[in-house]
């Protein structure tokens, strides 16, 4: 990886720069995105992935916690879909092993999209434009599998290359003001980097919030108990990312602060044990925007 990349300015940096150009299929990512958007996919046409993942929009909804079909509403913040594939598992408490086995979670989720397979089969059948794509595509009929395919493929294409802090990595010195240097050095001195590393800043580990000062009246929604019944796991999550972090608020498994300065106090307080200055999170903050990358390519129409 670090070879590929190819510049000394990385070597011994914990977080690693996302590649300025992924391997991506054309048409399917372009079916992917017409699927993502398309509301026959919830029962009763209401809800589509872009509803709570809007992708010009951060690839959040914005709201605390999502709404789903006939206005229920759920219990935990939308993660951004930006950049998703780079996480070693899917969901807060990654129940999920990858994008595919995801993406089947939500069109079945009753508080969701609340759909079966075979109305899922019909209503992509009944679309002429579908039965043209999927069988040039797919070589068959439209179904749920090869619609799932294609969704992922464009959830791929949803990488966000180029933030500064990625150009900084690459050798470009001046990408980065003396004051996000230091946001960055902080970041790294009082202990964020231990769970928000590598090439997504986050997602590749699962941590408690409140690790060192327990979070008094946490709303546990999505943890990892909630999988493994253990008491070990409670206020368990997996680590999010904070690529386009200024993109996606509001913060935390339950939506619950608006604010990114007021998340990073919380963060090193409840997760590091220390009360920031004003001015240490102000610098943390300036770091943290330098992680906001060029907006996904397929947007613009070029995956
Ligand atoms: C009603 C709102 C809603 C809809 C519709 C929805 N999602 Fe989500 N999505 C969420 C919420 C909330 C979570 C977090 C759930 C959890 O962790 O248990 C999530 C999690 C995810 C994640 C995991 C990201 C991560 O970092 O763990 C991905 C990827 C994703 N959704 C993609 C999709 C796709 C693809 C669709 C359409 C097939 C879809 N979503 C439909 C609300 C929604
Ligand atoms: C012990 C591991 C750990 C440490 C250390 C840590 N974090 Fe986190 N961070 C997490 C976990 C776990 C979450 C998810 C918590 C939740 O949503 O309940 C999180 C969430 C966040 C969020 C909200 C992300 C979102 O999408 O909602 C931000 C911002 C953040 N951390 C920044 C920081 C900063 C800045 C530091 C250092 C001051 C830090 N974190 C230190 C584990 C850690």
């Amino acid at each position: 990886m670090l070879l590929a990349i190819g510049s000394l300015a990385l070597a011994g940096q914990p977080i690693i720069p996302i590649p300025r150009q992924m391997d991506i299929d054309p048409d399917k990512a372009r079916l992917g995105q017409r699927l993502f958007s398309d509301r026959r996919l919830s029962r009763d046409l209401s809800t589509a992935c872009a509803s709570c993942h809007d992708p010009r929009r951060g690839g959040v909804d914005h709201r605390p916690v999502s709404t789903g079909v006939e206005g229920r509403k759920g219990k935990l913040n939308a993660p951004t879909v930006w950049n998703a594939w780079f996480n070693f598992r899917q969901f807060w408490n990654g129940r999920a092993e990858d994008l595919k086995e995801q993406a089947r979670g939500p069109i079945h989720n009753p508080m969701e999209m609340d759909m079966r397979d075979e109305l899922v089969n019909a209503r992509l059948q009944a679309d002429s434009g579908y039965q043209r794509d999927f069988r040039r595509i797919y070589g068959r009929q439209p179904n749920l599998e090869d619609a799932l395919d294609a969704i992922v493929e464009f959830e791929r294409a949803l990488y966000t290359p180029d933030s500064r802090f990625d150009r900084w990595l690459r050798g470009d010195s001046t990408a980065l003001s003396e004051k996000e240097r230091e946001g960055y050095r902080l970041f790294k001195r009082i202990g964020c980097i231990s769970c928000h590393n590598g090439i997504n800043v986050g997602g590749n580990s699962y941590q408690y919030f409140g690790a060192v000062v327990p979070v008094k009246g946490l709303r546990e929604a999505g943890d990892r108990y909630d999988l493994t019944g253990d008491d070990f796991d409670r206020a368990r999550y997996k680590v999010p990312s904070l690529r386009n972090i200024t993109r996606t608020a509001p913060y935390f498994h339950d939506g619950s602060v608006a604010r990114l300065d007021e998340a990073v106090r919380l963060m090193a307080y409840h997760n590091l044990g220390f009360d920031l200055t004003e001015e240490e999170v102000d610098k943390i903050v300036a770091f943290l925007r330098t992680l906001e990358g060029k907006p996904p390519a397929i947007l613009d129409g070029t995956p």
